[in-house]
């Protein structure tokens, strides 16, 4: 969907722009390309993604979690700006490395940090949290209905040998997965700690605060999410500002709304998408405006 996300960020060649989310550095190649005389400034908590810097001078790559852009976009004096675009979640790269513990299909340490300076890692988590936390985790992030029975067994596990591996966390949650796909149940467990362990939904409340403040009025907010939990949380602040989605009112009455939205509905891929990117298939694009 990276054309609707730069079609939605209705760029101006001298803006000022924001992209949280560097990874491959795709959407910001071709913001670039269109900002001759603008700025860029793009974050990624990856040091693995600083080496994607295309070399073009309008860039600034900093290697930070987006939960700081406030900052950074003021120390550069770069406040206010036009658009800021978060393409959340993991890149491709962070997937296809085995070492980096992100995926069923390689069997490697459970590491799931994005950046590895992180306090706890996946393996940190099951093999010391307490069953309510696992549990906890798993239903929350993972909307798992079974989360206390996969936390009670994964601590009986770790009674004889640390769950430090993801062949040794699919051995033990596979059977867990009764009749859905056990691919899908897997998704749901390792999506549910890789939230957890990178605080995706804090940071991601974090950022959208700063959005509001960073940007000008008419200013663009693109954010591309990837599950419904992500998703809840855009919609809602976009709406009403907070994230239950309450609508507040002005002393005068008025309803406080931060941004204008386009549409009411996430925009979605379509079906050629989908099958040229299958991951495409749960993108939820919001676009706001900023009042
Ligand atoms: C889906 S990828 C982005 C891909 C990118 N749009 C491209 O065109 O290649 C998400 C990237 O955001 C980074 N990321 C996720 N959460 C972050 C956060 N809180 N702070 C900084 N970077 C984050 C990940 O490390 C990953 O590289």
């Amino acid at each position: 969907m990276l054309h609707q996300c730069i079609d939605a960020l209705n760029i101006r060649r001298d803006g000022v722009y924001v992209d949280v989310t560097f990874g491959g550095g795709g959407h910001s190649a071709e913001i670039l390309k269109h900002i001759p005389q603008g700025k860029l400034f793009a974050f990624d908590q990856d040091p693995d993604a600083m080496t994607n810097h295309p070399g073009n001078e309008n860039l600034t790559l900093i290697q930070q979690n987006f939960r700081y852009m406030i900052n950074y976009l003021r120390f550069y004096d770069a406040i206010p700006v036009d658009g800021i675009l978060a393409d959340l979640g993991i890149s491709s790269h962070q997937i296809d490395v085995p070492e980096r513990g992100f995926a069923t299909r390689y069997n490697s340490l459970l590491d799931m940090r994005m950046d590895q300076k992180g306090s706890r890692s996946a393996a940190d988590i099951l093999n010391n949290a307490s069953i309510e936390e696992m549990a906890r985790i798993f239903k929350q992030y993972g909307e798992l209905k079974n989360g206390y029975p996969l936390a009670k067994r994964i601590a009986t596990a770790r009674e004889e040998h640390p769950v430090d591996t993801t062949d040794r966390l699919n051995e033990i949650a596979t059977p867990l997965s009764g009749q859905k796909n056990a691919n899908k149940y897997l998704a749901q467990v390792y999506q549910a700690l890789r939230i957890e362990v990178n605080d995706e939904l804090g940071a991601l409340k974090d950022l959208l605060y700063q959005a509001e403040k960073a940007l000008k009025p008419g200013g663009t907010l693109v954010i591309m999410s990837y599950h419904s939990l992500e998703d809840r949380l855009v919609k809602n602040f976009l709406k009403s500002g907070n994230f239950e989605g309450k609508q507040e009112k002005d002393f005068f009455g008025n309803p406080m709304v931060p941004f204008k939205t386009i549409k009411n509905k996430p925009i979605t891929a379509d079906e050629k998408e989908i099958e040229e990117n299958p991951r495409s298939r749960s993108a939820r694009l919001r676009i706001g405006i900023k009042l």
